[in-house]
């Protein structure tokens, strides 16, 4: 599988550290990477030191622009990032009409990747609709908190249905949890009960509550080179080797 979204209804459960970190680490196993950002907020463009753009993605979907000339380089790391920006806004309005859209304009270019992913923003509109028609796989990440639990499950029911109407090669490639901190019995229960419910589903790997990596975005760089030693940056190294692993198995 080659295009794989990072989605999750809920904002603020690091689906942006998790795009930006997991496209840099598997950039830097050697794979080709395009990140696509495509929540009009830009977090993904700016924690990658990018300015937000008002053509980028959004010019890709409304005017037709040619993917390729809206590409940006990321240096050291091989990575290429086609950036968000308020015009995604716009964009949103035209896509609820054309859930393939996405997936028509960047067919050609994302041949040329061997990993495309997107950030999506923190809704189920048309952005993330976009997203899992043009999505063979999704990793989803879950923070430790009560009612996530509940959000995934709500997932789980959109994804079935998009796989039944526009997309019958959707699947969840995998479960991530983010902010964990194993100190507290809560983080600790949603563990359990993920690992219960979604059995194998759940990436062996927990991305630990890191102060590195909340930090990294302020200074436009992904943790791989804000802090590489930090448990935080060898967290996300881990889960993309497994998303790799997972990925290129089907
Ligand atoms: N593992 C983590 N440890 C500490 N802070 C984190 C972690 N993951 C994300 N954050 C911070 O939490 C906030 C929300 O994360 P973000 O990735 O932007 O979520 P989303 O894209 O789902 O809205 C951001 O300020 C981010 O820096
Ligand atoms: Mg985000």
């Amino acid at each position: 599988m080659r295009n794989i979204g990072v989605v999750n209804q809920k904002g603020g459960v690091g689906k942006t550290t998790t795009a930006v970190n997991l496209a840099v680490y598997m950039a830097l196993l050697g794979r080709k990477v395009l990140l696509v950002d495509l929540d009009p907020q830009a977090n993904a463009t700016s924690g990658l030191g990018v300015e937000p753009a008002e053509t980028g993605a959004a010019a890709v979907l409304l005017d037709g622009a040619a993917p390729r000339d809206e590409l940006v380089r990321i240096e050291n790391y091989g990575l290429d990032l086609l950036p968000a920006g308020e015009g995604l806004v716009a964009a949103a309005a035209r896509l609820l009409e054309d859930p393939f859209r996405l997936r028509a304009r960047l067919a050609d270019l994302g041949n040329e990747y061997d990993f495309v992913l997107y950030d999506s923003p923190p809704s189920l509109g048309p952005l993330t609709l976009n997203v899992l028609a043009a999505a063979e796989g999704l990793v989803v990440p879950l923070q430790a908190e009560y009612y996530a639990l509940e959000g995934i499950a709500r997932l789980s029911e959109t994804v079935a249905r998009v796989r039944e109407t526009l997309n019958p090669a959707l699947r969840i490639l995998g479960i991530v949890l983010t902010m964990f901190d194993g100190r507290t019995l809560l983080s600790q229960q949603v563990e359990q009960n993920a690992r219960e419910h979604f059995g194998d589903k759940v990436f062996w790997t927990v991305i630990p509550r890191n102060v590195r990596l909340s930090e990294a975005p302020s200074y436009g760089q992904p943790i791989a080179r804000h802090a590489p030693t930090s448990a935080g940056a060898q967290a996300y190294s881990r889960l993309a080797a497994e998303v790799i692993r997972r990925a290129e198995k089907t």
